[in-house]
């Protein structure tokens, strides 16, 4: 059976994390173990069927682009909520995987729901506090959860320090805009929070440029802006996502 293995004091975040599983909620994205385990399948009329498909696809590329890498990957998943995906890493890529979070009743449901899948960690921890060994892992995934990091930069030099000497880092499901464009974006959330009747989730949510992340020198594995994934989407409707993949190597030292 699984445990949460708790690393950081769960009190420090217990507001924010409180506030978050409300917001959760609200939107109909708190699901059973039993929903959890099917992740990122679910039913046709699920309101978020079609983001499940583009989180599919998404979920497919990381797999695909990791599956050469030998031997057998470590990786951590960082932010990675119930751990959906973190289950999925073990499985396709018979990887050892760590899913580090710091929203335990996230963990919880997530140590329920893949108990018994042999190479998976859940660690409750800050990531920014000493919870896991430098320079040990291959591959860091950070997966639907920059957004909620304040300072991308202090997080990409936290995350290289974790990195083995050929580790890279992979950034997947996070809108990254043009910086002209980010006033209008922050206007959308602060609109789509305070519909939801959470306007305090606001502070919570971040919007970063793509230029924002330019001395990590980031190699573009997916690129929603190009002509192929802009058809794809555009004229034969496939779930392909409107956000890039983007891949950061630790700078090899001199
Ligand atoms: C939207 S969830 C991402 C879920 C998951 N990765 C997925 O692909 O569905 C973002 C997560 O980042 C976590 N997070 C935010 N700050 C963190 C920190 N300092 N250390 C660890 N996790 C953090 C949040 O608790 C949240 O569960």
């Amino acid at each position: 059976m699984l445990t949460v293995d708790f690393r950081s004091d769960p009190s420090t975040f217990a507001d924010a994390e409180a506030l978050y599983l409300e917001v959760r909620r609200a939107e109909g994205r708190v699901l059973s173990p039993e929903a959890l385990r099917k992740l990122p399948v679910v039913a046709a009329d699920d309101p978020h069927a079609r983001e499940w498909q583009i989180r599919a696809a998404t979920a497919d590329r990381l797999i695909n682009y990791l599956r050469g890498r030998q031997p057998h990957p470590h990786i951590l998943d960082l932010g990675c909520g119930p751990g959906w995906m973190t289950a999925r890493l073990v499985r396709e890529l018979k990887a050892t995987t760590v899913g580090i979070d710091c929203n335990r009743s996230e963990l919880e449901r997530g140590a329920e729901a893949f108990g018994a899948i042999e190479g998976l960690q859940l660690v409750y921890g800050d990531i920014f506090e000493p919870v896991v060994d430098a320079a040990s892992f291959d591959v860091v995934i950070v997966s639907a959860a920059l957004q909620y990091f304040p300072d991308p930069d202090a997080l990409l030099i936290r995350l290289l320090e974790l990195l083995k000497p050929n580790g890279e880092i992979l950034i997947a499901d996070t809108p990254l805009y043009r910086r002209e464009e980010i006033p209008a974006a922050a206007e959308r959330t602060r609109d789509y929070y305070t519909k939801l009747g959470f306007p305090q989730m606001t502070e919570h949510y971040h919007h970063h440029a793509f230029d924002d992340l330019a001395t990590f020198s980031p190699e573009l594995i997916y690129d929603p802006r190009g002509m192929v994934s802009r058809i794809g989407r555009s004229v034969f409707r496939r779930p392909l996502s409107p956000f890039p993949v983007l891949q950061i190597s630790r700078p090899k030292s001199p």
